[in-house]
């Protein structure tokens, strides 16, 4: 089931695939600022052929058609940067500017998907049917997928494919499970109003600090005591901004935190709970509350006819041990927003290797990976396209 082709062209390409990566890794832009990488991008499809029509305001959709009609599959990759100072000090092709950096590896994604687009638009006479190229901006602040949709991305498209290079998964596996792969990112902004007055009186006062701190320790039932054991949650409170001093009693609290989980119905759960506690907690003391729960991204649940074909590709194209299914993460991905409606699955390609010191954290200002991924994801890309489209000769 796979297009050995596709493979041959992958590998010969290796160098320009390495190439394009070190110049997007050199030259980082940040969320909705990916101007020079779009403009790298456009450079070599027009290089190819491939037709594409620009995003505003930054971005790529391209498309390369096949000579027999049949379905569209959509392949995903973002290109932007994080504001990460880059330590990688002895990096031929360290960043050059200094607080930005590829710290995610989304270098390598859109490095990956033009030498696919390259292979396959190389075999296009064998496609039955379409392949979209989606280099999507503002990934990192969770804004480019929906922008990409709103602006037709995925308009008549059949199934999305994408892919995250992962430090923490060893260099030679990759992983596409069936199910839960990313979770939610909500935002959670609460506000306790009380009444301030003198450190020496609390009898006079209601303490937004006592009213906050109860409130912080009762919200540790939630996951505790409220949510099923076997589906998992988080809810942090990263941030509380209370007080103003040793002898003066806050009148107001601002909490702020994170609220993640896999499914829409725990999602919907913990809401509720946290404003119901917020509530009554604020109530016991005689204060108000205020919740501000803002949607982040959405669980990423990789559909199940999509993520088994993804497998059987990569079973066909690599060693068998490449496959090695990694836990769910509580981490989040907006690809989720592409799959909301339509099938499709995201993998991830391992580029953890020790021996090149690609085993920092993503974010990480010493993140690298091992380049040999590379040529993994590049031709998972390609051969699950070839494959999405050829699949009825199987
Ligand atoms: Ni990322």
């Amino acid at each position: 089931m796979i297009n050995k082709q596709i493979k041959a062209i992958i590998n010969e390409n290796k160098e320009k695939l390495f190439a394009f990566r070190r110049d997007l890794h050199s030259h980082p832009e940040l969320s909705w600022e990916e101007v020079r990488t779009t403009k790298r991008i456009v450079e070599e499809l027009e290089k190819i052929g491939i037709d594409y029509r620009l995003t505003h305001p930054t971005g790529v959709i391209a498309e390369i058609k096949g000579k027999k009609s049949g379905k569209t599959v959509a392949l995903r990759a973002d290109i932007d940067a994080l504001p990460v100072m880059e330590l990688n000090d002895t990096l031929e092709y360290k960043s050059i500017i200094p607080g930005k950096m590829h710290a995610c590896g989304h270098d390598s994604h859109a490095a990956m998907l033009l030498i696919a687009s390259q292979a396959l638009y190389t075999v296009r006479d064998q496609l039955a049917g379409n392949v979209r190229l989606l280099f999507q901006p503002a990934e990192e602040i969770a804004e480019g997928a929906k922008a990409m949709i709103e602006q037709g991305a995925i308009d008549h498209v059949d199934n999305v494919f994408g892919i995250h290079i992962w430090s923490q998964l060893a260099s030679g596996n990759v992983s596409c499970n069936v199910g839960p792969s990313f979770a939610s990112a909500d935002i959670l902004t609460v506000k306790f109003r009380g009444k301030g007055g003198h450190g020496s009186m609390p009898n006079n006062t209601v303490d937004a600090v006592v009213v906050a701190s109860a409130f912080v320790m009762n919200l540790q039932a939630i996951v505790a005591r409220e949510i099923d054991p076997l589906e998992p949650a988080v809810v942090t409170i990263g941030k509380m901004d209370v007080g103003t001093r040793f002898n003066v009693i806050a009148e107001n609290a601002i909490l702020e935190g994170t609220v993640r989980c896999f499914s829409l119905a725990i999602r919907h759960k913990l809401e509720k709970a946290i404003r119901h506690y917020a509530d009554k907690v604020a109530a016991l003391y005689g204060a108000t509350a205020e919740v501000n729960y803002i949607y982040g991204t959405l669980p990423l649940v990789n559909e199940k006819r999509s993520a088994l074909l993804a497998q059987s590709v990569i079973a066909s194209c690599f060693d068998k041990s490449t496959l090695y299914p990694v836990r769910p993460t509580t981490g989040a991905e907006d690809f989720s927003y592409y799959i909301q409606d339509i099938p499709g699955c995201f993998a991830l390609v391992g580029s953890r290797n020790n021996e090149k010191s690609t085993d920092w954290a993503h974010h990480h200002g010493c993140f690298n990976i091992d380049e040999d991924a590379m040529i993994i994801g590049a031709e998972l890309y390609a051969q699950y396209a070839w494959a999405y489209l050829n699949q009825d000769k199987f």
